[in-house]
């Protein structure tokens, strides 16, 4: 799978990253955003939702699961899974607010093995790199990103 790897020096940087990220992203997507507490997931959620036309403030999902934030294009949902665990024996369908058709998901701490996520396109991971430095990899999980691959030239 295609994997690329960028360092951002601050929060403005990893924004972009998001946004530039967003560029490549069609109805119906679904970003994982994994990494330690404070890496930034929320920072690159927010420039890509701003990228998709969310005027909206980005900000952590608190009393739900997740935000939906209308944009430009599809709905932008935003969850935070976190506190949820392992989704068994949750309601079936929590997460079908979020994901499928009209929508493009980002969902921060995706639980292994969940079905609804194994549809997954992009995969970013956030690591810690000394003070305000990011190390950003995102990764394309599924073949027919060899469409992206080719624009990005
Ligand atoms: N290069 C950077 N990229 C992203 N955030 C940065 C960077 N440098 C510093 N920061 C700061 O780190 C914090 C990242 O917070 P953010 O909420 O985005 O993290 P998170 O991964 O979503 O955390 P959580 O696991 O709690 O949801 C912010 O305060 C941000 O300003
Ligand atoms: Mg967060």
């Amino acid at each position: 799978m295609p994997a690329r790897s960028i360092d951002t020096a601050g929060p403005e940087e990893t924004e972009a990253l998001g946004a530039s990220l967003a560029e490549g992203l069609r109805d119906g997507d679904v970003v994982l955003v994994r990494g330690e507490l404070g890496a930034g997931k929320t920072t690159l959620v927010r420039g890509a939702a701003r990228a998709l036309g969310v005027s909206d403030p980005v900000t952590s999902p608190t009393f739900a699961i997740g935000n939906r934030y209308r944009g430009t294009g599809p709905l932008v949902s935003h969850l935070d899974l976190y506190r949820l665990g392992a989704l068994d024996g949750e309601e079936p369908d929590l997460l079908a607010d979020y994901l499928g058709p009209g929508r493009i998901a980002f969902v921060e701490w995706p639980p292994d093995g969940e079905a609804e996520l194994a549809g997954a396109r992009i995969a970013v991971t956030l690591e810690h790199a000394g003070g305000d430095r990011r190390t950003v990899r995102v990764e394309h999980l599924t073949p027919d990103d060899d469409l992206d691959e080719e624009k990005k030239g």
